[in-house]
């Protein structure tokens, strides 16, 4: 008799042998002031893989946004190690850019056009001519390309935000770092602004590390979550919430299928919810479901 399908699916598109392209490798972080030393994670691990979508999913001051820092280079782990095709993230680097929360990450004397060429000038060395050409390819793509000559001050901080990620876009990082990068914009724009994201990957399939500690968000963003607990962050649970389907991708303003463009959520997004909705207790990761830890110190 032919074996049963089992009802537990490992939800992953990619060959089982892939190596990861950022491997986070029992990452403790800390801040030392002069009265203190404040540990924002302990011993966090985890594997992105090229064209994931990774959510890190933890409540307010857990160390999402530290772990993140940590990532783009700007904070050294004091425990553990952090790897790029496994090469050690020391500084940081054109490979990773980050999209931050505020409104104001794009200097204000620039054009919009300006802004997104500038970087690439700088640091890709392309000539003024090719970056201006890349930067207009990339504003169309965040439909901004009508304002590639306006200044930032004449624009919402949703299409701030367009800008500031046509901006890394287009700088073709190795990981795409985003922290919170939609969390200060109203529930529509927001809600918009996630579908633009899904879209744009399914155009580009970069890879994104995406920080937030909307579970809604997560669950809309992800294709893999992990579930950080509260401060220090240390992982909680993780699962891979969505597969894609054989549908075609969506494009902008095409209406979703099931809740999020071109994705089926399978059942580890209850789990992931219910998890968080547990407080984050401690639990180890596993694709497609979740278990309760029994290692964690
Ligand atoms: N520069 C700093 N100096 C000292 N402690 C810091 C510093 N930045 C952050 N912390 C502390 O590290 C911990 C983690 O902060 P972090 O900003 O990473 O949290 P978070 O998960 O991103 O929170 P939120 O969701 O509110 O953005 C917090 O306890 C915070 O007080
Ligand atoms: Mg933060």
């Amino acid at each position: 008799m032919a074996a049963q399908p089992s009802p537990l699916r490992v939800v992953s598109a990619r060959p089982a042998a892939a190596a990861p392209l950022l491997q986070v490798d029992g990452v403790s972080l800390e801040y030392r002031t002069r009265e203190r030393v404040v540990r924002a994670t302990h011993q966090v691990s985890f594997d992105v893989h090229a064209a994931d979508r990774f959510v890190l999913l933890g409540p307010s001051g857990c160390g999402k946004s530290t772990l993140l820092k940590a990532v783009a280079g700007f904070v050294p782990p004091c425990e553990g190690e952090i790897r790029l095709e496994g090469v050690p993230v020391s500084a940081p680097g054109p490979d990773r850019i980050v999209v931050f929360q505020e409104f104001d990450q794009l200097p204000p004397w620039k054009t919009v056009r300006q802004n997104v060429m500038f970087p690439l000038v700088r640091s890709r060395g392309m000539s003024r001519r090719e970056a201006s050409a890349c930067a207009l390819h990339f504003l169309d793509k965040v439909g901004l390309a009508n304002f590639a000559d306006a200044y930032p001050h004449t624009l919402s901080g949703g299409m701030k935000q367009r800008v500031a990620i046509a901006r890394a876009l287009a700088m073709r990082p190795k990981v795409l770092l985003m922290d919170e990068p939609f969390a200060a914009l109203d529930a529509l724009t927001r809600r918009r602004m996630q579908e633009e994201l899904l879209a744009l990957w399914n155009d580009a399939a970069f890879t994104l590390l995406f920080v937030t500690h909307s579970i809604e968000e997560a669950l809309v963003v992800g294709s893999r979550i992990l579930l950080l607990s509260p401060h220090p962050a240390a992982v909680a649970a993780s699962g891979a919430r969505a597969r894609r389907t054989q549908q075609p991708p969506v494009r902008p303003g095409q209406p979703g299928r099931g809740g999020v463009p071109g994705y089926r959520a399978t059942h580890p997004s209850s789990a992931v919810r219910r998890a968080a909705a547990r407080g984050a207790v401690a639990g180890t990761h596993r694709a497609g479901t979740l278990s309760p830890c029994q290692d964690r110190p």
